[in-house]
């Protein structure tokens, strides 16, 4: 590899001014942020340097959480989380804090975070004392929209999820799989373009591509719409300003107060930052119009399902929370689908030995692509199946901390009593790379996966992880 001493020290100068001002940079929003987050308290009726000062002290010394480690700044402001969301790197933070740490690390003025599979069943396992937490309010583009994601309301979200799970079953699936596969024969015609049995084509950015796939996918599975990605560029800029805008978004989940405030909302009309937003409900909106002005059941895709789902009383979604439902699918179904394809793809490339052992699998279970299919010959594939996990849990296409806020009477997180009020949460990829629970867990191993499985043994999955 060649090294240019040019680059080198530009990287190395860029480094430094990205140090000095990611400082400065977190002092000014530190201390707009703790301004914002105290405006929008309501104990906290009118703003003076003293009262800062006095949250300040509290959240540092006497908050419920002041006695877990912490960087400094996240003990004052959601400043310092709201940082990391912005450069994107809030799950690689929150593993090394643990790492430093230990298992609890205060992650915000109001947040915990706890890295152990107890702390995992004892906030997200059913029936735990807690609700979805305030972050998931920036997703929620416009009044009333929630989707089953954002619903923080628990009957609610319970209702919402029951109307999906009816919608979203095996059968739903199955009905697809032709769909799927002439997109799979699409994206491999388009991959080979240009190769010949003697010669590669030319490299592919894979991230790209698997994307234009699972928006092709998933627009044909949510909407019955064809969007052809794989086709033509002509609706690539939708991917170009989604990318800007999760920048932005990351930041807006790591500090709910600005949702609140409704900041973001107000800088979207002097900035560009919105527009994507904006852009891509305009697009999703004009699907979800065009599912309901079509006759009942000439419309194609799970949406029309949706449409006309009720639960035993009768109820259904109302006309706002429909849209939201179809968008977020589309949304959560095409990007974490396509980080994992990229994923796997990128393991394959760099581990030789992984990749000669699942293509012998592969040739030796089918003799000609057309006949992969669902059924049992692709279940026999073991190690296709131990790859994928394998994956997902390298490179987790969620990588970072869901958090639920702890209910009246507060919660007990692998031994430590939590008190009500309190954001916690499982960072999903420190708890991946965990080495108590994964041994060598930043090497890319799938035969990890692949011990016997006894069905009788309801822990085989927490079993064969260590
Ligand atoms: C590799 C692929 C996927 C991964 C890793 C993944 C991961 C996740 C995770 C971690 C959550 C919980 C998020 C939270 O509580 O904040 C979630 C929620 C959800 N995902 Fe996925 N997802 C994947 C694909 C999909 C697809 C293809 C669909 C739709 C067809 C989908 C629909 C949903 C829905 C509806 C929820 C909300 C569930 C609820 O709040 O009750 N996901 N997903």
């Amino acid at each position: 590899m060649h090294l240019n001493i040019d680059n080198t020290k530009r990287a190395v100068g860029m480094g430094i001014l990205r140090l000095s001002s990611f400082h400065i940079g977190i002092v000014i929003s530190a201390s707009i942020l703790l301004i914002s987050e105290l405006l929008t308290r309501s104990d906290v009726p009118s703003l003076t340097s003293l009262q800062i000062l006095c949250v300040s002290i509290y959240r540092v010394v006497f908050h419920p959480p002041a006695r877990y480690p912490r960087p400094f700044v996240a003990k004052i402001t959601d400043a310092y989380a709201g940082y990391h969301g912005w450069i994107g790197d809030v799950h690689l933070d929150a593993h090394q804090l643990h790492k430093k740490y230990g298992t609890f690390v205060r992650y915000g003025p109001n947040r915990l975070l706890v890295n152990s599979v107890n702390g995992l069943r004892d906030i997200y396992s059913h029936g735990k004392n807690v609700q979805k937490s305030t972050t998931y309010l920036p997703m929620v583009p416009r009044k009333n929209t929630w989707s089953t994601l954002t619903t923080i309301d628990k009957q609610h979200h319970r209702f919402k999820r029951g109307l999906l799970r009816s919608q979203l079953r095996n059968q739903q699936l199955e009905e697809s799989e032709p769909m799927m596969l002439q997109y799979i024969q699409k994206l491999c015609t388009k991959l080979s373009e240009g190769s010949t049995l003697q010669e590669a084509s030319e490299p592919r950015d894979m991230a790209q591509w698997c994307e234009f796939f699972t928006v092709d996918v998933m627009g044909s599975f949510t909407f019955g719409e064809e969007l052809g990605m794989l086709e033509s560029s002509e609706n690539h800029f939708v991917m170009d300003k989604l990318h800007k805008y999760s920048g932005m978004m990351g930041v807006s989940l790591q500090i709910p107060s600005l949702a609140k405030l409704k900041l973001e909302r107000i800088l979207g009309f002097l900035t560009t930052w919105t527009r994507p937003q904006r852009l891509w409900n305009a697009w999703t909106s004009a699907f979800a119009a065009r599912v309901l002005n079509t006759e009942p059941g000439c419309a194609k895709g799970i949406f029309p399902h949706i449409v006309a789902a009720r639960d035993r009383r009768g109820n259904q979604l109302k006309i706002e929370e429909l849209w939201a439902e179809g968008s977020f699918l589309l949304l959560a179904g095409f990007e974490t689908s396509a980080t994992t394809l990229a994923a796997l793809f990128f393991y394959l490339a760099h581990n030789p030995g992984a990749y000669a052992r699942l293509e012998a699998e592969i040739r030796s279970t089918f003799s000609n692509p057309s006949e992969i299919c669902t059924g049992s010959n692709l279940t026999s594939c073991v190690y296709l199946d131990a790859c994928i996990n394998e994956t997902m849990r390298m490179s987790p296409a969620t990588p970072g901390s869901p958090l639920r806020e702890v209910l009246r009477g507060g919660l007990v997180v692998d031994g430590q009593f939590v008190p009500p009020g309190i954001d916690v949460g499982c960072c999903i990829y420190a708890l991946h790379h965990h080495p108590e629970y994964f041994e060598d867990p930043d090497t890319f191993i799938p035969e990890r996966w692949m011990e016997a499985r006894d069905e009788n043994d309801t822990n085989w999955e927490e079993r064969l992880a260590r």
